[in-house]
């Protein structure tokens, strides 16, 4: 056996073993789509689907990213149908990734990063201009998708629109609603309130928005994930703010103004990432466990006894890796163990550099067998 063949044979048995960092994301059709889930990219249907007995189907197809970065975020573009994919390809870490739901292909943006940091940044993708906003490096960046679904030939941009009134240190937390953006947990804005970016006139607003809970008291301040609830056409309303802690989900109204207090995530993970769609949100956790927690908008009643579960469809066909030293989460619907390990806004991968390690080693024993 040659030291080549035995090199891809290493890469070709160490690659199929890689935990990359996945994500999650609905189409316009509400079907769930887990991408780069233990390598593979799935589509686990309707929410009727996934709490039935339908099984999730294997989409994998060319042209996808290698998913081996270790912060991958997903945006769903309601116009065009389109999943727009960042950070999953450590080679191109600008790129965005384009997944078109209907063709059910996959295209390569080539995207200009400029002062934009691509491993450091929060983004929302605007509803009804399809631009992104994104906070890197103190200053505000958008990127302009056109109505992209495939990629074009020519590179897109990330454009400096101008500094952010916010401190250096601010890790920044940003959630979309009614055209606007709310900067949560901005140091000196009192806990319970958001800073507002209003895309159409470009400006942030001088006042913080309070969005007291029923209570009376407040969101705590602290960092976390948020994700915006689609509606089935039309503009965001209403966006979930997980806590680092995952203690609770709240789910802010920006019309009313007012926030319901959910049921935590079972599963513990300050590395989780979540993606909300009209009747549900979906927690995706470092281990590569997704769960949801069933929601109805309007109806506080019935989302204040909602609960989480496992997502069984994808745990069966893409089991959660328990030996990825990620955080201690048990990736079950009844877990409640507390991750730990360092905040991330996405999660990172630890099993890929062990495994790299891994490869590094058996690619030494090679080398050395070939010396020989
Ligand atoms: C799902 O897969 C299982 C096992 O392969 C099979 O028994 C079942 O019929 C499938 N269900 C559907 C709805 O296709
Ligand atoms: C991933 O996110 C963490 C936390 O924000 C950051 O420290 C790290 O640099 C990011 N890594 C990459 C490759 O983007
Ligand atoms: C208000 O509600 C929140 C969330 O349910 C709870 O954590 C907090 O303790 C309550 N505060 C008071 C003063 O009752
Ligand atoms: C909610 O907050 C927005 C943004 O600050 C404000 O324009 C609106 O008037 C508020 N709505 C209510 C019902 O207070
Ligand atoms: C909430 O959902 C329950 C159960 O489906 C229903 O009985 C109730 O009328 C709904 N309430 C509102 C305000 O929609
Ligand atoms: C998981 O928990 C064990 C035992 O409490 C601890 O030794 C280990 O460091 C934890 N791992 C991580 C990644 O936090
Ligand atoms: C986890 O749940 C078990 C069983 O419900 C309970 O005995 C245990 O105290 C819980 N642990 C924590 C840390 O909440």
């Amino acid at each position: 056996m040659s030291l080549l063949t035995l090199v891809s044979l290493l890469l070709f048995s160490s690659s199929a073993t890689v935990l990359a960092s996945p994500c999650v994301a609905f189409d316009i059709n509400w079907n769930l789509l887990a991408l780069g889930l233990d390598g593979k990219d799935y589509n686990a249907g309707t929410q009727d689907t996934w709490t039935g007995s339908g099984n999730a189907t294997d989409i994998t197809t060319s042209g996808r990213p290698p998913f081996d970065g270790s912060n991958t975020t997903c945006y769903l573009s309601q116009y065009t149908n389109a999943i727009y994919v960042m950070g999953a390809d450590s080679q191109e870490p600008s790129s965005v990734y384009i997944y078109d739901a209907t063709a059910k292909s996959w295209s390569t943006q080539s995207v200009t990063a400029g002062s934009f940091n691509p491993s450091s940044f929060d983004a929302i993708l605007d509803h009804d201009t399809n631009v992104f906003y994104a906070l890197s490096q103190e200053n505000l960046f958008s990127l302009d998708m056109g109505l992209l679904k495939a990629a074009n030939s020519t590179p897109l941009a990330w454009v400096n629109a101008e500094q952010a009134p916010y401190p250096a240190n601010y890790q920044p937390v940003m959630a979309l609603a009614q055209n606007h953006i709310h900067f949560l947990d901005v140091p000196g804005v009192a806990a319970g309130s958001a800073d507002i970016f209003v895309i159409h006139y470009s400006y942030f607003q001088p006042e913080a928005q309070s969005f007291p809970l029923p209570n009376g008291s407040a969101i705590p301040a602290t960092y976390g994930q948020a994700t915006s609830f689609f509606q089935e056409s039309g503009v965001q309303q209403e966006f979930a703010f997980i806590p680092e802690d995952s203690s609770a989900v709240y789910v802010i109204n920006v019309e009313s103004n007012t926030t319901q207090v959910l049921a935590g995530p079972a599963t513990k993970d300050p590395k989780a990432t979540y993606f909300a769609g009209i009747t549900s949100l979906i927690q995706l956790d470092s281990t590569g466990g997704v769960s949801f927690l069933p929601y109805q908008e309007g109806n506080v009643s019935i989302n204040s006894a909602a609960s989480w579960s496992t997502v069984n469809i994808l745990a069966s066909v893409a089991p959660p890796s328990s030996s990825t030293g990620g955080s201690n989460s048990s990736g079950s619907s009844s877990g409640n163990s507390t991750g730990s390990g360092p905040s991330g806004k996405t999660g990172d991968a630890p099993a890929s550099s062990t495994v790299h390690w891994a490869l590094l080693g058996a690619l030494g024993v090679a080398m050395i067998a070939g010396l020989l």
